[in-house]
C-alpha cells in the first residue's frame, strides 16, 4: 500500500512539475529610482542589476523578501504592440499596490514593445500580461555579501545577498569562524538582508539553505569575509547558486520565449 501510493505520489508530482509555471497578470510602470530605493534594500546597486530592468512585484510574489533578486520574463498579451519575448526583470521592490501585481521600471516595459509601440504601451497605464519566473544570468559573477552599514562588529553582523543566480529563494542561512563547526543562525532582517548578535570571531563561513527541485538543498561558501571584515564592503562568497526549484501548476510551459 505504502509503495503504491509512493508511486500514486510520485505520478501526481510528476505531472504538475514545472519550473516555468506561466501567469497571468497586470502590470504598471515607474521611475526606475523608485525601484532602486525599494523594501529590498539593493539602494543604488540595483540600478545596475540587469540593464536597470526592474520590478516591483506584489507580497505574493515578494514573500516577506524570499522573492527580492528572483527574475522573472514578462509579456504583454497584445501582439500588435508587444514582441513575444517581452521583457526579464529583476525583483527589487514590494508593491504595496494591489492593482497591479508588477511595477516595472520605465526601461523595462519599454522592453516589451515592438518597434515604435513604445508609446502605445506605456499609455495603456495598466499592461495585462503573462509571466514566468526564469533563471537568473550572471556571466563571470558569483553570489556576493555585503557587510550591511548596521553591523557593529563584534556584536551585529548584517549581510546583504547580491547576485543571486538560479531560480532559487533562500530560506536558511547560517555562519561560522572558518573550519569550526559551531554555526550560528541568521535571520532574515528585511529585504534580502539576514542578520546575526551570534557574531563568530576570525574569518567566516557562511552556508545557505535554498529552494530547490521541490525541497532544498544547503550551498556551502567556506570562506567569505576575511578577520577584519569592514562595513560597505562586497565580499565574493566564491560560489554561485544555479539550481531551479520547481512549483506545481496546470499552465506549464517549456518552450522558451523568442
Ligand atoms: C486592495 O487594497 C485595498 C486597500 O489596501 C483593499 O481595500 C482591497 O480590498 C484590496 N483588494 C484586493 C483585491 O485585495
Ligand atoms: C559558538 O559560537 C557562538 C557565537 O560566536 C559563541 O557565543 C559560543 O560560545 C560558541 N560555542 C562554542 C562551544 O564554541
Amino acid at each position: 500500500m505504502a509503495l503504491f501510493l509512493c508511486f500514486l505520489f510520485s505520478l501526481i508530482f510528476s505531472a504538475t512539475a514545472c519550473n516555468r509555471c506561466v501567469h497571468h497578470a497586470k502590470v504598471a510602470y515607474t521611475q526606475q529610482s523608485a525601484l532602486s530605493n525599494g523594501a529590498c534594500g539593493y539602494g543604488s546597486l540595483a540600478l545596475g542589476f540587469n540593464g536597470g530592468y526592474l520590478a516591483a512585484a506584489v507580497s505574493s510574489i515578494y514573500k516577506g523578501g524570499a522573492g527580492c533578486g528572483a527574475c522573472f520574463q514578462i509579456r504583454c498579451k497584445d501582439p500588435t504592440l508587444c514582441t513575444k519575448r517581452g521583457t526579464k526583470v529583476i525583483v527589487t521592490d514590494l508593491n504595496q499596490n494591489n492593482q497591479t501585481d508588477f511595477v516595472l521600471s520605465s526601461s523595462a516595459l519599454m522592453a516589451m514593445a515592438n518597434k515604435g509601440k513604445g508609446q502605445d504601451v506605456s499609455e495603456l497605464g495598466v499592461v495585462h500580461v503573462e509571466y514566468k519566473r526564469v533563471p537568473c544570468q550572471y556571466r563571470n559573477q558569483n553570489l556576493a555579501l555585503r557587510v550591511e552599514e548596521m553591523s557593529q562588529k563584534p556584536y551585529y553582523l548584517a549581510v546583504k545577498f547580491l547576485y543571486q543566480g538560479g531560480q532559487t529563494e533562500i530560506v536558511g542561512v547560517d555562519v561560522a569562524q572558518v573550519g569550526s563547526p559551531n554555526w550560528s543562525s541568521m535571520r532574515r532582517n528585511y529585504g534580502a538582508v539576514w542578520g546575526t548578535n551570534q557574531v563568530p570571531t576570525g574569518p567566516l563561513q557562511f552556508r545557505m539553505m535554498v529552494t530547490s527541485g521541490y525541497d532544498g538543498k544547503t550551498i556551502w561558501a567556506q570562506h567569505v569575509l576575511p578577520d577584519d571584515w569592514k562595513n560597505g564592503l562586497i565580499y565574493d562568497s566564491g560560489v554561485q547558486i544555479t539550481d531551479i526549484a520547481q512549483e506545481g501548476c496546470s499552465l506549464c510551459d517549456v518552450s522558451s520565449w523568442k
